[in-house]
């Protein structure tokens, strides 16, 4: 009997679902022709603006550029310094490495994989023993749960630090009764295509209740744009997102509600599996992921056996991240906490990432289940 070939994500089962709409959508824009800044990008803000709770969004070029236009927003500069986590994709870091400003890596939680808050007083000792002025923190919502925010934002707030959420796994996600979107002052998110919300290329947005905030956010979208259009009030980028990836994701918001609740009982049936192993990732009691990932962490020993047991079977899986931020060459110049990232440099030899989509039958996830169970 062949292996069946199970993938991580599957966007070709949610593009069969809506085709006919997103070609429709697709038509209306070809039709318009206004490709840059056409009236998707202002309907599909709005829209955002709904689900998320937030006053303003602004839709960007990728989930890259909405990070680093939230530091160009916080006016980042060479000697700040800004304490994020020593685990996640290398755009949260690049961010402040753009403006001149240094990363201290702190180390995350083991069964999160989200910033441990009690390491961000080592982190900003770390950083004034180093001669960096620490300026903000920069969270990650990884794998789609997001982080502790009630206590980032109480330590923020005593230390005078800004703080800005890096959702780019966790649009859909909430903390209690709140969104992602309208968890911190700015949260930035990416439309990349397998991202829980994902778009047919590449796509972010910002979310803020400030007033002055938003607007710089959108200055700083169209180059710094002034009152007028070759005003240039402060340096910016080309940071919009296309009208044709704002036509599709309307139609993407349509099923997004539905597709997450899927996704939730996928984890749900995995977790219940895996509980017994304990080797399921924990959700925090007021937190609902967006489950952009489901990861699981297993002894050292034996990760890389199980992984290819699976493949064996036909069963993608993958390592997000294969190394921590400061063993990678691009960031030897940031500061580490002090004590280091012990956990940060473990997960990537124990932790594994398994198929996860909204459309993975009953049948599938125990394939997966039986599958890992029996590899381990
Ligand atoms: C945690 C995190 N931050 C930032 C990004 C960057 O988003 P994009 O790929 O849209 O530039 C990603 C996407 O891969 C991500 O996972």
């Amino acid at each position: 009997m062949n292996a069946p070939d199970i993938t991580l994500v599957d966007l070709r089962a949610q593009q069969a679902r809506i085709r006919p709409a997103i070609e429709r959508a697709i038509a209306r824009v070809l039709d318009h022709g206004q490709y840059i800044m056409g009236p998707e990008i202002d309907e599909f803000e709005t829209r955002l603006a709904t689900i998320s709770g937030a006053k303003h969004v602004i839709t960007c070029s990728s989930g890259t550029d909405a990070l680093l236009m939230a530091m160009m927003a916080k006016g980042v500069r060479p000697g700040d310094a800004v304490l994020c986590p020593g685990f996640t994709y290398t755009a949260t870091p690049e961010s402040i490495v753009m403006l001149g400003g240094v990363p201290v890596f702190v180390d995350v939680e083991a069964d999160t994989f989200n910033i441990d808050v009690s390491q961000l007083d080592g982190g900003l000792r770390s950083a004034r023993q180093q001669g960096a002025r620490p300026i903000g923190i920069i969270a990650v919502d990884l794998f789609g749960q997001p982080a502790n925010y009630a206590a980032l934002c109480d330590f923020a707030k005593r230390e005078g630090l800004w703080i800005i959420a890096d959702a780019a796994q966790s649009f859909g996600g909430r903390l209690g009764n709140r969104a992602v979107g309208s968890l911190t002052e700015i949260t930035a998110t990416s439309f990349f295509p397998s991202k829980p919300l994902g778009c047919y290329g590449d796509g972010g947005a910002l979310f803020t209740n400030d007033d002055t905030i938003a607007e710089s956010l959108r200055s700083i979208r169209l180059h710094g744009r002034g009152v007028s259009k070759y005003d240039v009030a402060r340096l910016g980028i080309n940071g919009r997102l296309d009208t044709l990836q704002a036509a599709i994701l309307l139609e993407k918001l349509v099923i997004f509600a539905d597709e997450i609740v899927a996704r939730s009982e996928v984890a749900a049936r995995y977790s219940a599996a895996f509980g017994a192993a304990g080797i399921q990732p924990i959700i925090s009691r007021r937190a609902t992921s967006a489950w952009a990932q489901y990861t699981v962490t297993l002894p050292e020993a034996r990760r890389d056996h199980v992984r290819q047991r699976l493949r064996a079977q036909g069963i993608a899986t993958e390592v997000y991240y294969p190394r921590a931020l400061d063993e990678q060459p691009a960031f030897q110049d940031c500061i580490v906490v002090s004590g280091g990232i012990p956990i940060a440099r473990r997960l990537p030899r124990t932790s594994l990432s398994l198929p996860m989509h909204p459309y993975l039958s009953v049948e599938t996830q125990d394939y997966v289940i039986r599958s890992l169970l029996g590899a381990i």
